[in-house]
C-alpha cells in the first residue's frame, strides 16, 4: 500500500497528467484510487472521458474529495485498495495541505525554468510543515514538461541540489502524446505512439515504487 499525492501551489506543471498516469498503472498491480483534490477537477474529466472510451481499459476508481475530506475520508478511503493516488489543485489551499497529510510519498512536478525555481519555496514551506504532523512524509521533486533540446534541465537540476532537494531520476519531458492522453481519457500507454514518453511514465513508476 502506497498513498502518492501529486502536489505544487504552481498550476500547469503537470500534476494531474503524472497522477492519472500513476494511478492507470498502480491499477495493472492491485486496486487503485485516484483521488482528484482540485475543485476544476481534471482528473474527474480525464476518467469521465475514460468512461466513455468504454474499451475496458484497467482503471482506477476516481473520486473527488474536497479540503480536509481529502485527509479525514480519505484515510478511510484508502484501506480498501493497494494504492492511492491524489491529485491536488494548484495553489495553497486546504486541499493541497491535507493531501500532504494524507500521503507517504509527494511528488512535486516542476518545470525547468526560473519561474518554477522562485515558485519553489511557497510549495516546500508548505511541505516542510506538513512533515512536522507526518514525519515519514517521503518527499521527492520530479522535473516535468522539459525540453530536451536545452540545458534547462540541467541548469535547474545544479539549483535543485544546491537547495537540498531531492530529485527523481526520471525526467518527463514535453510530448505531444502526454496533452493527446490526457485529451482523450487515456495514458500514454494506450495512446501507443510516443514510446519515449512510454518509457519515461513506467520509469517513474519503477523509481517510486522501489
Ligand atoms: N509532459 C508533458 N508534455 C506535454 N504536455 C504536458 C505535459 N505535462 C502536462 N502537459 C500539458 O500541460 C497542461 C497542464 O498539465 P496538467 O493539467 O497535468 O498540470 P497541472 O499541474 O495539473 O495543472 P493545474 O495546476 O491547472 O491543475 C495540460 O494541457 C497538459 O496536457
Ligand atoms: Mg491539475
Amino acid at each position: 500500500m502506497m498513498i502518492f499525492a501529486c502536489v505544487n501551489t504552481k498550476g500547469g506543471v503537470g500534476k494531474t497528467t503524472v497522477a492519472v498516469h500513476l494511478a492507470v498503472m498502480l491499477a495493472r498491480q492491485g486496486r487503485a484510487l485516484l483521488i482528484d483534490g482540485d475543485p476544476q477537477t481534471s482528473a474527474a474529466s480525464w476518467a469521465a472521458w475514460r468512461r466513455e472510451r468504454a474499451d475496458g481499459l484497467p482503471s482506477p476508481i476516481t473520486t473527488c474529495l474536497s479540503g480536509k475530506a481529502i485527509i479525514h475520508e480519505g484515510k478511510s478511503l484508502v484501506q480498501g485498495y493497494d494504492h492511492a493516488v491524489v491529485d491536488a489543485g494548484g495553489r495553497d489551499s486546504l486541499g493541497l495541505r491535507s493531501a500532504l497529510l494524507l500521503a507517504e510519498y509527494a511528488i512535486i512536478p516542476v518545470g525547468a525554468s526560473q519561474l518554477d525555481a522562485a515558485a519553489l519555496t511557497d510549495v516546500m514551506t508548505i511541505v516542510d510543515l506538513a512533515r512536522d504532523y507526518n514525519p515519514r512524509l517521503d518527499v521527492r521533486i520530479l522535473l516535468t514538461r522539459v525540453d530536451p533540446r536545452t540545458k534547462d534541465a540541467a541548469d535547474m537540476l545544479v539549483f535543485l541540489k544546491g537547495q537540498q532537494l531531492t530529485v527523481l531520476n526520471t525526467m518527463i519531458c514535453e510530448r505531444v502524446a502526454f496533452r493527446r492522453a490526457i485529451a482523450e481519457g487515456a495514458t500514454v500507454h494506450e495512446i501507443g505512439k510516443d514510446y519515449l514518453a512510454i518509457g519515461e511514465i513506467e520509469a517513474l513508476l519503477m523509481e517510486v515504487m522501489q
